[in-house]
């Protein structure tokens, strides 16, 4: 930035040199404010202050085409997951991705089994707790601030994942089948499995790693997150850098 010097001081030469100098300070300090507030790194659970969180809108648009992401989607290996942080914008994104309305109140990004809403929960893990995934307004509801991520499965290197989330059943939506009643637990496995494909995909989109993990310590985890005695969790995804 050129300076030129008036009464002693520094004057910015892209201001009127009629402006006082008190008002040229207070004009550049508001402006440094202002660059300031545009370079804030994204925000993270970390950082975030509410019990609740209201997530920031997924990206739906742009980034590289679906046969791209194919290319790439792949298991990061466990050990590969580094110290850094996964954004909330990001996991704004992924969540969308596995199970957010991509359409009116009633579609989603995986096909539910006659239309349900979906009944297996996202619960995601991370350094400053537990949270689930609420579709409904895209948002995360704080289930408790213990940091659980090295208790969740026999495989340690879990717990080096910025989140894992887990993928829980929800056999209350599922008493709502009619015509498939006797198939609600093949219908949950089958919508995990198209919801952690989206998130692998996801993933790949946002050049983050994930793993699908299926060991899983239920007792542990049904215990952390008060879930019913005939719900279940079915596998877990790491998601990290
Ligand atoms: C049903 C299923 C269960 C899996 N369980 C585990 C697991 O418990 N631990 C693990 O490290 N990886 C697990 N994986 C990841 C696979 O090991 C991985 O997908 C496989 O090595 C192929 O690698 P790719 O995903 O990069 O193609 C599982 C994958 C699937 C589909």
């Amino acid at each position: 930035m050129k300076a030129s010097s008036r009464h002693g001081r520094l004057h910015p030469t892209w201001l009127p040199s009629w402006l006082p100098t008190w008002l040229t300070s207070w004009l550049c300090l508001a402006l440094f404010l202002l660059a300031f507030l545009a370079l804030e790194p994204s925000v993270t659970l970390s950082s975030a202050l509410a019990d609740d969180i209201k997530l920031p809108p997924p990206l739906t648009d742009g980034g590289p085409g679906i046969f791209t992401v194919l290319k790439k989607r792949s298991s990061a290996p466990g050990g590969d997951f580094s110290a850094a942080e996964v954004s909330l914008e990001e996991l704004s994104t992924v969540l969308w991705a596995a199970s957010g309305l991509n359409r009116s109140q009633t579609g989603w990004t995986v096909p539910m089994a006659e239309g349900l809403e979906p009944y297996v929960k996202i619960y995601v893990v991370g350094p400053n707790g537990v949270f689930l995934y609420q579709w409904a307004d895209h948002s995360l509801s704080e289930i408790s601030n213990k940091n659980i991520k090295a208790e969740i499965s026999d495989q340690a290197f879990v717990r080096r994942a910025w989140y894992n989330l887990l993928f829980i059943s929800d056999k209350e939506v599922t008493t709502k089948l009619e015509h498939g009643k006797g198939l609600a637990d093949n219908y949950i496995q089958v919508l995990v499995g198209a919801m952690t494909q989206d998130v692998y995909l996801a993933a790949a989109a946002l050049n983050l790693g994930a793993r699908y993990i299926h060991s899983v310590k239920a007792d542990v985890i049904k215990d952390a997150l008060k879930i019913g005695p005939d719900d279940y969790p079915v596998a877990l995804m790491m998601l990290g850098k």
